[in-house]
């Protein structure tokens, strides 16, 4: 991989899944029913002004709903939401039938239970490669700090270890 020669997509997913991040879900409520994505390219930006991202796929069918909505909603997923997490990020029709979630009187779309949420509207969409950055501005955000986070890492699903005693 060092050798010059072009990177495969495979070596690249290998290699950024390297880095763990947690899971969002990034949903509106779009002539009212839930939708949305799984996400775990979630990142804080700014605090002044607060701001975070994602990177959304420009493959993405769902992206376009939600681009245009007043507000929407990115949950941060807890260790207890595997199964929400993979029905929603999986293409497929029905991905909040079996998960439950909430609107907020803005339309944003909220995982019931999750450790985080945000309440946000679309600030900037920036071009990059075959993602955009979408960066949102935050309007309101709560968080759970008992609720222990899941964790995605080199494409698996995992959860934080207690830190071990010092002997
Ligand atoms: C663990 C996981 C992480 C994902 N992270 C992202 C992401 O950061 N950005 C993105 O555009 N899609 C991500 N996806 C894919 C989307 O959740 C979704 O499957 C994709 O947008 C296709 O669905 P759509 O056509 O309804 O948008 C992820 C999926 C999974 C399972």
């Amino acid at each position: 991989m060092t050798s010059g020669a072009p990177m495969l997509e495979l070596d690249l997913r290998r290699v950024y899944g390297a880095f763990p991040t947690g899971l969002s879900v990034v949903a509106g409520l779009v002539s009212g029913e839930p939708a949305g994505i799984a996400a775990s390219s979630f990142v804080a930006v700014s605090l002044d002004p607060p701001l975070v991202s994602v990177c959304v796929g420009h493959a993405s069918t769902t992206w376009p709903r939600l681009r245009t909505l007043p507000r929407i909603g990115i949950s941060v997923l807890g260790a207890h939401q595997e199964a929400a997490g993979r029905r929603i990020g999986a293409r497929r029709p029905d991905r909040f039938a079996t998960v439950p979630w909430r609107a907020t009187p803005g339309g944003s779309v909220l995982i019931a239970g999750a450790p985080a949420w945000y309440e946000c509207s679309v600030e900037r969409q920036i071009p990059a490669g075959d993602h955009d950055i979408v960066v949102f501005r935050v309007h309101d955000l709560d968080v759970a700090p008992d609720v222990p986070p899941l964790v995605f890492h080199g494409g698996g699903f995992h959860r934080l270890c207690p830190p071990a005693h010092d002997p």
